[in-house]
């Protein structure tokens, strides 16, 4: 029985069938136009991840679907990208998925996925709430974690694995960013795609240009970290404030495993700033790789659960109840003569 942790999230998939390696890609797939002519017998191709990317940034007439969108699911897409997931890690049958959604998911949305995966794919599919997955990964059953992924930020409150509070708040790194993209086109008249900004944040010396009027305009990575700064900081007081309000009343014994994980935890800056907004609360914990840690936490709860279901199987097969019954009838039989 294979098993593999899957994390579709706003911007990137993650996928592992180890617990260690994950493979990552944009959360985005494409369906290309008809073609007036077809030399291969195709007509209409679906294109997902990087491929997807190269497409929208070239190809103008494209639909182009991110499965989630402010925390709400589209379905086809999504199962598409679980497919393309199974396709790169090469799992063809015999498998389970443990997965995660937004914390305030409905449940009509959490059955319709796994209704969805299951019929599709012939599947067995685990579901927990996003943040789950990366205490899970840490080896904690008790805790807060903060999870700040691309279009949500997503908390959950843990006592021995039982879910106490949570909440999904719909900021997530797209707000961040796109006050960042207003400045930026506004100052130099270059628009940005998500996938260019995190690189300009977090590669020095990187660069994005554009021909413009026969001339080349760009902007640097050194030229915006001023304004990033700036903005950063009042988008973790939001947070960290809507945060706060979901604490109050919380055992301390909770707090002493505080957790911030996802994406957006390692945009430069960022874990320092809640670091210093939640000091008198108390000390702020990080995965070694926050951006995969919860596909490795899904892993490993399936995992966890695959090895207690198998032990109960087993032990169920030492004792089982036609056995006792007969041993039963026996003695009746015995006490009868
Ligand atoms: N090295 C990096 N590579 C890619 N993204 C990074 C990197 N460092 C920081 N990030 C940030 O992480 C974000 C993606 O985070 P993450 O994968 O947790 O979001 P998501 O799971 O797709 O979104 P959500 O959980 O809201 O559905 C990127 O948009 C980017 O801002
Ligand atoms: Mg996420």
């Amino acid at each position: 029985m294979n098993i593999v942790g899957l994390d579709i999230g706003t911007n990137y998939t993650k996928a592992t069938k180890d617990g260690r390696n994950v493979t990552v890609f944009p959360s985005i797939v494409v369906y290309g136009d008809e073609k007036d002519w077809s030399l291969k017998e195709e007509t209409k191709k679906v294109y997902i991840g990087e491929e997807a990317l190269t497409i929208v940034q070239s190809l103008e007439n494209v639909e182009v679907l991110r499965p989630l969108h402010e925390g709400r699911l589209i379905h086809s897409s999504y199962l598409e990208l679980a497919r393309y997931a199974l396709n790169k890690l090469n799992v063809k049958e015999n498998f389970i998925i443990s997965t995660g959604l937004p914390v305030k998911s409905s449940k009509r949305e959490r059955e319709q996925i796994v209704k969805t995966l299951e019929s599709n794919l012939s599947t067995k599919v685990l579901i927990f709430p996003e943040p789950v997955g990366t205490l899970a990964y840490m080896g904690l059953n008790t805790g807060v974690c903060i999870d700040i992924g691309f279009g949500t930020t997503d908390v959950v409150v843990l006592s021995h694995m039982e879910y106490l509070k949570g909440d999904t708040m719909l900021i997530g790194v797209d707000k961040l960013y796109e006050n960042l993209e207003v400045l930026v086109r506004n100052k130099i008249g270059i628009s940005l795609t998500p996938e260019e900004m995190t690189k300009l944040l977090t590669i020095k010396d990187y660069e994005v240009g554009r021909v413009r009027s026969g001339r080349k305009i760009s902007v640097s990575h050194d030229s915006i970290m001023r304004d990033y700064h700036e903005l950063m900081k009042s988008w973790v007081d939001r947070i960290s404030n809507r945060i706060k309000m979901l604490l109050e009343g919380v055992s301390t014994t909770i707090i002493e495993n505080l957790v911030l994980t996802g994406g957006g935890s390692a945009l430069p800056g960022v874990f320092e700033e809640f670091t210093r907004s939640f000091e008198d609360v108390g000390r702020l914990k990080k995965p070694d790789n926050p951006i995969v840690a919860n596909s490795r936490g899904y892993y490993m709860l399936a995992k966890a659960l695959e090895d207690e279901l198998r032990e109960r199987l087993e032990k169920t097969e030492e004792v089982k109840p036609e056995k006792i019954e007969k041993v039963e009838e026996k003695e009746e039989e015995k006490r009868g003569k």
